[in-house]
């Protein structure tokens, strides 16, 4: 023995050993990122997550929020919302939420863009109820009590409508977006059920879908663009944006136009390459304006 730790053998390793592996990975990049940005901050609420499947940068998301909000986990919704997004389905991690979709379609983006209003007006409608209203016995004897909320939401609605177009107090916007679109990790569950198990089949088979497998690093590039693209429109201002591409080729010249556009819409834009070579984040900080053309950044 010369007293050296060795490497464990790759070949030896189980499935279930290179899952985990590649989980612990995967959050603890997402670590040190916010050890040197503090993305996780007393000020983000909101945080929308592209391309989530497993749900390791959901789940250390919900974590870090309930450490620096001092809430514990099954506290966390009621000053949290965590929204992942991926073309796989996968269950999310509990206490937060996820949508299926192709992250290129339009109508996704709708649908992203709608589920965070929908739930600023939820929040602005519904106010906290004390224990004895919550009491279905109470709530079953005061028919007047109902007649009186369903005022409330109806005229709440009618108002909203009016200024639902960003009048003052309203705040849907998510103030982190994360985006790791890439090639999905190994299946690690849902084996036995179509809903899990065809996409991640699909995803290959797909001429639409399938450059992540044979055109990683340009796909790459697509993918921090759709992330830009949405942001521009959905993350608020001063928020910021975390992109990991997966595979780039550093010598790339279209690196350098992207991360000029970025510096467009981001105060400012850090590169970081926390794991292997061909693997590079880019830490977009304090959007500049809340709705950006996204016209200008693509045409400039
Ligand atoms: C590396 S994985 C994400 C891992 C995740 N951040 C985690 O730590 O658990 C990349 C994800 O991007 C998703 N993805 C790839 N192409 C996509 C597309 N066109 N639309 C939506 N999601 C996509 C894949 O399904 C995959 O789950």
């Amino acid at each position: 023995m010369d007293g050296k730790l060795k490497k464990p053998d790759s070949s030896r390793l189980t499935r279930q050993d290179k899952i985990y592996q590649v989980n612990m990975r995967s959050q603890s990049k997402l670590y040190h990122i916010n050890e040197e940005f503090q993305i996780f901050n007393r000020h983000v609420t909101k945080i929308l997550d592209l391309g989530y499947v497993p749900g390791n940068w959901l789940e250390f998301s919900k974590l870090k929020m309930c450490e620096v909000h001092g809430l514990p986990e099954d506290q966390i919704n009621s000053r949290c919302h965590f929204l992942g997004f991926d073309i796989l389905m996968s269950p999310p991690p509990p206490y937060t939420s996820s949508m299926q979709g192709n992250v290129f379609s339009k109508a996704a983006h709708k649908q992203i863009i709608d589920h965070f209003k929908e739930l600023a007006l939820r929040e602005k409608l519904i106010e906290p109820e004390t224990d004895s209203q919550n009491s279905y016995f109470v709530n079953e004897q005061t028919d007047s009590r109902i007649d009186e909320e369903l005022e409330k939401l109806e005229t709440g609605l009618r108002e909203l409508r009016i200024s639902a177009n960003e009048g003052p107090g309203w705040h849907y916007k998510p103030d982190l977006i994360l985006s790791d679109l890439s090639l999905p990790f190994i299946q690690d569950k849902g084996f036995y059920h179509n809903t899990q198990t065809k996409p991640h089949m699909r995803l290959a088979n797909n001429p639409g879908l399938n450059e992540p497998v044979f055109n990683k690093q340009k796909s790459s590039i697509d993918m921090a663009d759709v992330s830009l693209l949405l942001s521009c429109e959905l993350l608020k201002q001063h928020g910021n944006l975390v992109i990991r591409m997966a595979s780039v080729d550093l010598e790339d010249p279209e690196l350098e136009v992207l991360s000029q556009r970025l510096e467009r819409v981001f105060s400012r834009v850090e590169e970081r390459q926390p794991g292997t070579e061909d693997e590079i984040f880019f830490i977009c900080l304090d959007k500049k304006e809340d709705a950006i053309d996204k016209s200008v950044i693509f045409t400039k």
